[in-house]
């Protein structure tokens, strides 16, 4: 099989193409996938320099990414909602590490997976499920973000932030965002009512008023700030460090969950949900859109294509 994999921890240079990885078991539940496009996330680099080696069991060789879209290839006997020919994406997060997305094959578990939305590409699918995930599952669950909360999101013009403008946009909110000037037109186009530059001194002081809650995709200062920004810190929620926990507010970390795709895809089928690829690599430049990512100003998402 051709795919993206690495033999050991270490900088972009660990990525190599390969054309004779195995071909992945298919157990019961498994769905096994046909790549066409696999989003890449800050997580990814952090996984490659060997940062979540004590959290997960993983083994070599890798193939790196977590996001997906393609089309079925096979299932396993215990599948019967999906069968071969169909398009799907997905966020592959397993216990362990080994068999990520950029590959040509993937073995999904079948919870990770859902229909791909008609409206979207494979390659903005493929951008989707991760980001979209943590940012839906923020809002709605650790926020409870209602019509008419004044919402302050961080980071708001990256993978993450730039889904959750636009979902607290449609769950009502007036959304605040903090990005460098650059990208406060970018916001504004998407419904974000005022823009903030991080780099003007402390967010707190730019706010007229307290918000009902805050977004945390920064950590460090801005975090530290958060009780300053919002009306109650328990309306905190970060998705970088877990002291927010300590401060009375809540740390998500997201979920691979059918129903919140599922969600994700009605929004964007709607029209209220879009994907901004920043860049779109061919496979055998995945080291590429590692080091983009891992500089930290990519504008919406960077994407790998296969097909
Ligand atoms: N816990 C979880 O489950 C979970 C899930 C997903 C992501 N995360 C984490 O969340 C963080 C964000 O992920 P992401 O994918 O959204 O990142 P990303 O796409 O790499 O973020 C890039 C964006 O960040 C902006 N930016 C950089 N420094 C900033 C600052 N100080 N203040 C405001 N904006 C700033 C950049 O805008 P400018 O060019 O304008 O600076 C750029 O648009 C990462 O640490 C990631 O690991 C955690």
């Amino acid at each position: 099989m051709r795919g993206i994999a690495y033999d050991r921890f270490g900088g972009s240079e660990v990525l190599e193409l390969r054309d004779d990885l195995p071909e992945p078991p298919v157990g019961p539940d498994t769905v096994l996938v046909r790549t066409h496009a696999a989003g890449v996330n800050p997580v990814d680099v952090g996984i490659r320099e060997g940062h979540l080696s004590g959290f997960f069991p993983h083994r070599f060789p890798i193939v790196p990414g977590w996001d997906l879209a393609g089309t079925v290839e096979a299932v396993g006997p215990a599948i019967h909602d999906l069968a071969p020919g169909d398009e799907v994406f997905g966020y592959l997060r397993r216990d362990d590490v080994q068999w990520g997305t950029a590959a040509e094959l993937v073995p999904a578990p079948q919870r990770c997976l859902a229909r791909k939305p008609e409206s979207l590409s494979f390659a903005e699918a493929g951008a989707l499920p991760l980001a979209g995930l943590t940012a839906y599952q923020a809002l709605t669950e650790a926020l409870d973000v209602g019509e008419g909360d004044r919402v302050l999101v961080h980071r708001a013009a990256g993978g993450v932030g730039f889904f959750a403008v636009q979902i607290a946009v449609a769950l009502g909110a007036h959304v605040i965002g903090t990005a460098s000037p650059r990208n406060h037109g970018f916001l504004r186009d998407a419904g974000v009512a005022e823009v903030l530059d991080y780099a003007a001194g402390p967010v707190s002081a730019q706010l007229s008023e307290p918000v009902d809650a805050v977004l945390d995709l920064n950590g460090g200062d801005a975090l530290a700030d958060a009780p300053q920004q919002v009306r109650d810190v328990a309306r905190v929620a970060s998705v970088v460090d877990p002291a927010v926990n300590e401060m009375g507010g809540r740390y998500v970390f997201v979920r691979p969950e059918r129903h919140d795709l599922e969600e994700l895809g009605r929004m964007a089928d709607a029209g209220q949900l879009r994907v901004a690829i920043a860049k779109a690599f061919p496979l055998e430049r995945t080291a590429e859109a590692h080091d983009l990512v891992a500089g930290g100003h990519v504008r919406g998402k960077v994407v790998v294509t296969l097909r």
